[in-house]
């Protein structure tokens, strides 16, 4: 029997611990900002967006590679695109089994796991497709991939640094070929990536109201969603990067790691909290999501469907981007181009066997999408619900 007293004791406790739950609720990053009409940020003023505020994010067309095993994600992926004003078009995954032994190019495809050999097929069909369609531009994204619901403004941006970064690599190749490296530099690592770096803001007002919409085809892939990048070798003396400064959707240095208990990324030392980095791709890892051009894809489809596949296509494409795969030459080099953080995200979900999981300070698999603040994918619920607000990951932290 309870007495009365025992009651408020026990409601004491109840209440004290739900005091506790919220506090650890907070504690792991879970602001809830409630006046925010994510709608407003979907789809922002399309005046400054320069043909990248359309339904494709200003690529002719977006492919989502999905195994037709995998109903679940692409269950959440539909809905993840409908709230952003997207529109997917799904290649299915293959399985590795399936692939015949003849249709393999040269090189040890035996020695590659079946879960990669599929994945490598499902990425060649979707660049294929690029090339049958003789689409302009594409964006490929694998199935777990998720954005921010500012993806729109973060596009425009990065748009403006694809266009000028061919340019400042250019003029850096040029710098050095005339100034072999000094061997007296005593700059730190701030100073020389912050020398490396041009601002966007900094760009003459002429190229950032530019008329021609979209990112311009002087690349062969961005690499957009990835876990992980390096920057490319300082250059102080003739910039190759662009930063984007005060981003609000960067999270806080803290937080720049692929996984949970991955080490920080260098980004969250070398340059001033909330930049962005555009540059040229060095050392970059997953393929969550990639854009390619007519030419790259043809590059992508030759160089893997043909002439070589020996290893997992990611780490295949990142030595690609960096002129390490045989016989390759600095001068045939793609044109691939990042950005760090990343704009897509790998999605940890709350089950289903992903490849890779990730796993939290406690030791238990996380639910979250790394570099990912406004996550899509972890407002569904209330999104479908219709609540105002937007949970955020790893909100800013109070000093
Ligand atoms: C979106 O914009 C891009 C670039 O202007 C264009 O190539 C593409 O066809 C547009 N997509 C749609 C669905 O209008
Ligand atoms: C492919 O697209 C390009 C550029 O839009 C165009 O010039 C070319 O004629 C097209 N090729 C075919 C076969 O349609
Ligand atoms: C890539 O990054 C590594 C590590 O920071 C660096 O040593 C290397 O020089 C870089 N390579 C290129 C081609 O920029």
């Amino acid at each position: 029997m309870l007495s009365p007293s025992h009651v408020r004791i026990l409601l004491g406790v109840l209440s004290c611990l739900s005091v506790f739950l919220l506090v650890l609720k907070i504690h792991h990053g879970r602001l809830y900002h409630s006046s925010i009409s994510l709608e407003q940020y979907s789809y922002p003023g399309k005046a400054k967006l320069h043909g990248i505020g359309n339904d494709t994010l200003g690529f002719e067309k977006i492919f989502v590679i999905n195994g037709p095993w995998r109903t679940d994600r692409k269950d959440a992926l539909a809905l993840a695109a409908s709230y952003t004003g997207i529109t997917l078009d799904f290649i299915p995954g293959v399985e590795g089994d399936s692939i015949g032994e003849t249709a393999y190019p040269p090189g040890n495809h035996r020695t590659i796991s079946k879960g990669n050999r599929g994945s490598w097929r499902a990425h060649m069909n979707a660049i294929r497709e690029v090339i049958e369609r003789n689409l302009t531009t594409a964006l490929i994204l694998e199935d777990d991939a998720d954005w921010d619901f500012r993806l729109r403004s973060q596009l425009s941006d990065f748009s403006y640094g694809v266009r000028k970064t061919p340019e400042l690599i250019a003029q850096a190749e040029q710098y050095h070929i005339g100034h072999p490296p000094s061997t007296d530099e005593t700059l730190s690592q701030v100073e020389l990536a912050i020398r490396s770096s041009v601002s966007l803001s900094s760009l003459h007002p002429r190229y950032l109201s530019r008329e021609e919409p979209g990112y311009g085809t002087e690349w062969d892939i961005l690499w957009l969603g990835h876990c992980g990048a390096q920057f490319p070798e300082p250059s102080p003396h003739s910039p190759n990067r662009i930063m984007i400064h005060n981003d609000p959707t960067v999270p806080e240095p803290q937080y720049l790691k692929p996984m949970s208990r991955a080490n920080l990324d260098k980004l969250s030392s070398v340059y001033p909290p909330h930049t962005r980095v555009v540059h040229q791709a060095n050392t970059t890892l997953c393929t969550i999501a990639y854009a390619v051009t007519q030419r790259g894809a043809r590059k992508l489809l030759y160089e893997f469907g043909i002439r070589e596949f020996n290893k997992g296509f990611d780490f295949a494409l990142s030595d690609y981007c960096n002129a390490l795969t045989r016989d390759a030459t600095r001068e045939h080099m793609p044109m691939c181009i990042t950005v760090q953080p990343p704009i897509f995200g790998h999605h940890f979900a709350e089950r289903g066997g992903s490849d890779i999981v990730g796993i939290d300070a406690n030791g238990k698999p996380a639910v979250e999408t790394r570099y990912v603040k406004w996550s899509v994918r972890m407002n569904l619920e209330r999104l479908v619900r219709g609540e105002d607000g937007v949970v955020e990951q790893w909100g800013e932290k109070k000093d």
